[in-house]
C-alpha cells in the first residue's frame, strides 16, 4: 500500500480548552479540504492564570500528542501559550509551529489608522508583553494599552455572553480606555470573540465613538494558508476530516464546544471523533 503524501497529514490545533475552536473554525472555513486534529487540554484549563514554566510544560505535551497524530504543522490557538514564545515547543524537531500573536498584531496594525491599540488578554498574556512586542516590530512607536480581563473566560464558559453581569464586568475592565486615543482593540484570548458584541457596545459607550475590534482567528487561518502554499503542502481534494480530542470531560465538548465552533460553520461538532487523551503526570 502506498503511504499517503505529506499534504494528507493534518493541521494540528491545540488550546488550553475549547476556546481554540474559534481558531480551528476559521481554519476549517478558510481551508475546508484540510484534515484537522484539535486538542483541548480540558483537564488543565485555564492556562491564563498559571506561571510561564507550567504553561510551556503543558504546551510541550500537547505538541507531542499532536505529533503522534501525523500533523504537518501545529497551530497554537491559545494566546497564553503563544505569548510565552514558540521556541522549544517542538523539542528541536522540524515541525512548523504557528502562534496567534503575530497574526493578531498584524491584523491590528493593518486595521488601525495610526491611533493607539488596546490589547485585552489573560493575565499571563498581558504579563508577557508579547502583543506589545509584536506590534512594536511592525509599528515601533505605537502606544499600546494592555488590560487583563480574567473574568471573561469563566463568563464565556458559563454561556453568559449576553448577561448584565458580563456587561458590568466589561464596563469595569474597559473604563481605563476612556479619554485614550485608541482606534483598534485586539481580542487577545480565544474566548473573547464570543463577547465581541458586549465589548463593542461597551467601547462605544466608554469612548463615545466606534473603534476596530480584531481577533486572531481569520488572520491565523490566512497565515496557515500562506505557509502551506509556500511549502507545497496544500490538500486540495474532498472536504477534510476533522477530529477532536480533549484531555477531560468530553461531554463538555457538546455543551460548550458548539458555542465556539457551531456558529462559525453552521454545523454541529461531530462527537464521533472526540476522545480522551491522558498524559502521564
Ligand atoms: N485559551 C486561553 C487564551 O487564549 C484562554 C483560556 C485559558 O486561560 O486557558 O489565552
Amino acid at each position: 500500500m502506498t503511504e499517503p503524501g505529506p499534504a494528507e497529514a493534518a493541521i494540528g490545533v491545540f488550546d488550553s480548552g475549547l476556546g481554540g475552536l474559534t481558531v480551528a473554525a476559521a481554519i476549517a472555513q478558510t481551508l475546508s479540504s484540510e484534515n484537522l486534529v484539535y486538542l483541548g487540554d480540558t483537564a488543565r484549563v485555564p492556562y491564563g492564570t498559571r506561571s510561564p514554566a507550567t504553561v510551556v510544560r503543558y504546551a510541550r505535551k500537547n505538541v507531542s500528542f499532536l505529533r503522534s497524530q501525523r500533523v504537518k504543522l501545529v497551530v497554537v490557538a491559545c494566546n497564553t501559550v503563544s505569548a510565552q514564545g514558540l521556541g522549544g515547543l517542538a523539542d528541536g524537531s522540524p515541525l512548523p509551529i504557528i502562534g496567534v500573536i503575530r497574526p493578531g498584531a498584524r491584523a491590528a496594525v493593518d486595521a488601525s489608522q495610526g491611533g493607539s491599540i488596546a490589547v485585552l488578554g489573560t493575565p499571563a498574556t498581558v504579563r508577557s508583553n508579547a502583543y506589545v512586542n509584536a506590534i512594536h516590530e511592525l509599528a515601533p512607536r505605537r502606544t499600546v494599552h494592555q488590560i487583563p480581563c480574567p473574568l471573561f473566560v469563566p463568563l464565556v464558559e458559563e454561556g453568559w455572553v449576553d448577561h448584565d453581569v458580563t456587561a458590568q464586568v466589561a464596563q469595569e475592565y474597559l473604563a481605563p480606555l476612556a479619554g485614550t486615543e485608541i482606534d483598534t482593540v485586539i481580542l487577545g484570548c480565544t474566548h473573547y470573540p464570543l463577547l465581541r458584541g458586549v465589548i463593542e457596545r461597551t467601547l462605544l459607550a466608554t469612548l463615545g465613538r466606534s473603534v476596530a475590534v480584531v481577533d486572531s482567528a481569520s488572520a491565523v487561518a490566512e497565515t496557515v494558508r500562506g505557509f502551506l502554499s509556500t511549502a507545497g503542502l496544500e490538500r486540495t481534494s474532498s472536504r477534510g476530516e476533522r477530529r477532536f480530542f480533549v484531555t477531560d470531560a468530553p461531554d463538555r465538548v457538546g455543551e460548550v464546544g458548539d458555542r465556539f465552533w457551531g456558529d462559525a460553520l453552521g454545523e454541529k461538532l461531530s462527537l464521533d471523533h472526540v476522545d480522551i487523551v491522558d498524559f502521564p503526570s
